[in-house]
């Protein structure tokens, strides 16, 4: 039996008290719901891995409440603290080298010398981070390599009776995960475009980032198959064929009575919240998936980079 926990101060002590027994609950962050655990806690941490069917290999972001406890974490830099403090609390995560006497579980990090933290900006998931005191690890709350959940209902298609609890605060508002910046590399480098726009972190940064090539998996969960529905995806798809259903973005509509658009204004903000809502919507036909051309610039990226995972062979 899985738990729905409301955001009102009880839920809130109860996720906290959940989260020091060692047990799994997911939470809402502006960017998607995570499925957390106490980073701390190898047994709680090995949970996560068991309960979305996870590659071991791939390590995990630690979410914390404030700067303070980031440096314990992670050992910090002049650029560590110019994007901590431009993007904090926000869809933002960064890659740091691990600080000594860390104290989290080996499984955190996968074996790695870095740490992935993030501070989010959802006041829900703030206030579970302040009530539990400690580092919660939670990566999307959603079985590995499946569409990412945006509301508590995909938390609990995926991975009701397997979690302690979630609480249910309603859609998230950004919609996409984090951008990753790698901080432990020759120069900060994006490891995943995600919620937070590339331009914004450059503009910040006051200079280009480097952007991870993929000749080497440097962050592992960058799988080319991931998001998937059950049936299959076909991109900058100008209209549907016979037998699949549509999804628009801006004129681009569709004709079916089952077709849904990203955002019928052509806003990529918007295309970005209702993406992953959009495609479990779809989903649920069990039909294949056409779907609009999305422009490749600001929020857009991250979108057609979570589009092409949703559409590459498995
Ligand atoms: O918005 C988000 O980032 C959400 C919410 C819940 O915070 N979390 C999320 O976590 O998307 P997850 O586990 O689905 O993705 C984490 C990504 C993976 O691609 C992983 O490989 C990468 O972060 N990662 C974690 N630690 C890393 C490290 N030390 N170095 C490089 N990449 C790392
Ligand atoms: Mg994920």
């Amino acid at each position: 039996m899985t738990d729905i926990l409301l955001p009102d101060p009880s839920g809130i002590s109860r996720a906290a008290a959940l989260l020091q027994q060692g047990a799994l609950v997911a939470l809402p962050t502006e960017t998607v719901y995570g499925l957390g655990a106490d980073a701390r806690n190898g047994t709680a941490v090995a949970g996560i891995y068991t309960a979305k069917g996870r590659p071991s290999f791939n390590p995990l972001i630690i979410h914390v409440a404030d700067v303070d406890q980031a440096r314990q974490y992670g050992r910090w830099s002049d650029t560590a603290e110019v994007l901590a403090s431009a993007f904090w609390p926000g869809p933002m995560t960064l890659v740091l080298p691990l600080a000594d006497g860390h104290g989290l579980s080996s499984l955190v990090t996968a074996g790695l010398d870095s740490i992935a933290i993030r501070i989010p900006a959802h006041p829900t998931a703030r206030a579970i981070l302040r009530a539990f005191g400690g580092p919660v690890a939670a990566p999307s709350a959603n079985p590995s390599g499946k569409i990412s959940a945006t509301t508590a209902q995909h938390v609990l298609s995926g991975l009701e009776g397997r979690i302690a609890a979630v609480v249910d605060d309603g859609p998230c508002t950004v919609g996409l995960e984090s951008t990753i910046i790698g901080l432990n590399q020759p120069r900060p480098t994006l490891l995943r475009a995600g919620g937070l726009p590339s331009e914004a972190i450059e503009a910040a940064l006051g200079g280009t980032l480097d952007v991870a090539d993929g000749a080497e998996i440097i962050a592992p969960g960058q799988l080319a198959s991931h998001y998937a529905p059950h049936a299959s995806v076909r991109l900058n798809a100008h209209d549907a064929k016979e037998d699949e259903v549509y999804l628009g973005f801006g004129a681009a509509k569709g004709t079916g009575a089952d077709d849904l658009t990203l955002s019928a204004s052509g806003d990529l903000v918007e295309a970005a919240a209702y993406l992953f809502d959009r495609l479990h919507a779809l989903d649920r036909l069990r039909k294949p998936i056409a779907v609009a051309p999305i422009p490749e610039t600001g929020l857009g990226r991250a979108i057609n980079d979570r589009l092409r995972r949703a559409a590459a062979p498995r």
